[in-house]
C-alpha cells in the first residue's frame, strides 16, 4: 500500500506503524486518519503481525494532536460530532486488536496524539516527552475518546486536572502516575525488545483475552465482569496452549505456544 502521511513496516513479527508528517509534528489530518484506517485493515489481514508499535516520525513528536487547520474550519454540532465519532471508531478498533500493541512515545504526545497513544496497551515515553489534552485550551475538548481513557489510566481527580488545566505532562510526572509504562531514551528499540519478550514468552491467545477481559470488564460492573473474565478463563482452558504451556511447566522446559 502507497501511503503519504505514514509508514507501515514489518519488523519479523512486529509491524511498525509510524504517524510521519514530522512538519507538522505528526498532526492528525483527515487523510492521515484514512491511512491509519487502511494500515489497520491490513495489520488485522496480515498473519505474521503478532504484535503492533506505534510511533512518530521525526525527533520532536509521537503526534501533536488532531491537524487544528482542519478543526479551525469545522462548523455546527453535527460536524464535530462526526468527526468524533469516526476517530474514537479508528481508535477503539486499535485497542481491540487481539495482540500488545504499544505507542512508543519520541515526544509531543497531544490531543488526539495522546489519544492514540492512550489506544494502545502500553505507553513508552523517552524523558523528553510531553503528554497532555489541552483541548480546552482551543475551546474544544477531547474527542477521540481522551475523556473517558485518561481517567480510567489514571483516575477521575488526576484525569481532570490535565484535561481542565490544559497543561502539558513530562514523561517523569507521566511515569509517576502510570500514564506511560517506562521512560527510556531510545522508547522504539525498547519496544520492540519489550514485544519480542512478550511474544517468546506468553501464549498469543492468552494475551488476547487477557486485553478483552480487562477491556470489557472496565465497561460494566464487578459482579458482570467476573462472569466475563469466567468465560474468558473458560476459553483460555479450552486452548491447545494451555495443554502445552502447563505441560511445559511440569516437564521443565520452554513452552511452545502456537497460538491454538
Ligand atoms: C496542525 C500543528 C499542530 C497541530 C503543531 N503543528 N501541532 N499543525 N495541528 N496539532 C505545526 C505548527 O503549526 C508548526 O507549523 C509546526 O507544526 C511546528 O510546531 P511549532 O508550534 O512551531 O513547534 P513548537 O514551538 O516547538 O511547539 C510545539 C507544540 C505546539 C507545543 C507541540 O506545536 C502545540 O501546542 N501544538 C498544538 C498542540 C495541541 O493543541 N494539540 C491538540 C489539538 S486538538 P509551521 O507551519 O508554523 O512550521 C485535538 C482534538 C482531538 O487533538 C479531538 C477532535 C475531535
Amino acid at each position: 500500500a502507497e501511503f503519504e502521511n505514514i509508514t507501515l513496516d514489518q519488523d519479523g513479527p512486529l509491524g511498525i506503524l509510524t504517524i510521519n508528517r514530522p512538519k507538522s509534528l505528526n498532526a492528525l489530518n483527515i487523510e492521515t486518519f484514512r491511512e491509519i484506517a487502511e494500515a489497520i485493515m491490513l495489520i488485522e489481514e496480515n498473519p505474521e503481525v503478532e504484535a503492533l508499535i506505534v510511533t512518530g516520525g521525526g525527533d520532536k513528536a509521537f503526534v501533536a494532536g488532531a491537524d487544528i487547520t482542519e478543526v479551525a474550519e469545522l462548523e455546527g454540532a453535527f460536524n464535530g460530532r462526526d468527526l468524533s465519532l469516526q476517530g474514537q471508531d479508528i481508535f477503539q478498533q486499535i485497542s481491540q486488536l487481539p495482540f500488545l500493541t504499544l505507542a512508543a512515545v519520541n515526544g509531543y504526545a497531544l490531543g488526539g496524539g495522546l489519544e492514540l497513544a492512550m489506544a494502545c496497551d502500553l505507553r513508552i515515553a523517552s524523558p523528553g516527552a510531553k503528554l497532555g489534552l489541552p483541548e480546552a485550551t482551543l475551546g474544544l475538548i477531547p474527542g477521540y475518546g481522551g475523556t473517558q481513557r485518561l481517567p480510567r489510566l489514571v483516575g477521575v481527580g488526576r484525569a481532570l486536572d490535565i484535561m481542565i488545566s490544559g497543561r502539558l505532562v513530562d514523561a517523569r510526572e507521566a511515569h509517576s502516575i502510570g500514564l506511560v509504562n517506562e521512560v527510556v531514551d531510545q522508547p522504539l528499540d525498547r519496544a520492540k525488545e519489550y514485544a519480542r519478550n512478550v511474544l517468546s514468552k506468553t501464549a498469543p491467545l492468552a494475551v488476547g483475552l487477557i486485553k478483552e477481559a480487562v477491556r470489557r470488564g472496565m465497561d460494566t460492573t464487578f459482579g458482570d465482569a467476573l462472569e466475563i473474565e469466567a468465560d474468558l478463563f473458560g476459553m483460555a482452558v479450552a486452548t491447545e496452549d494451555r495443554k502445552e504451556g502447563t505441560q511445559a511447566f511440569l516437564e521443565k522446559r520452554k513452552p511452545n505456544f502456537k497460538g491454538e
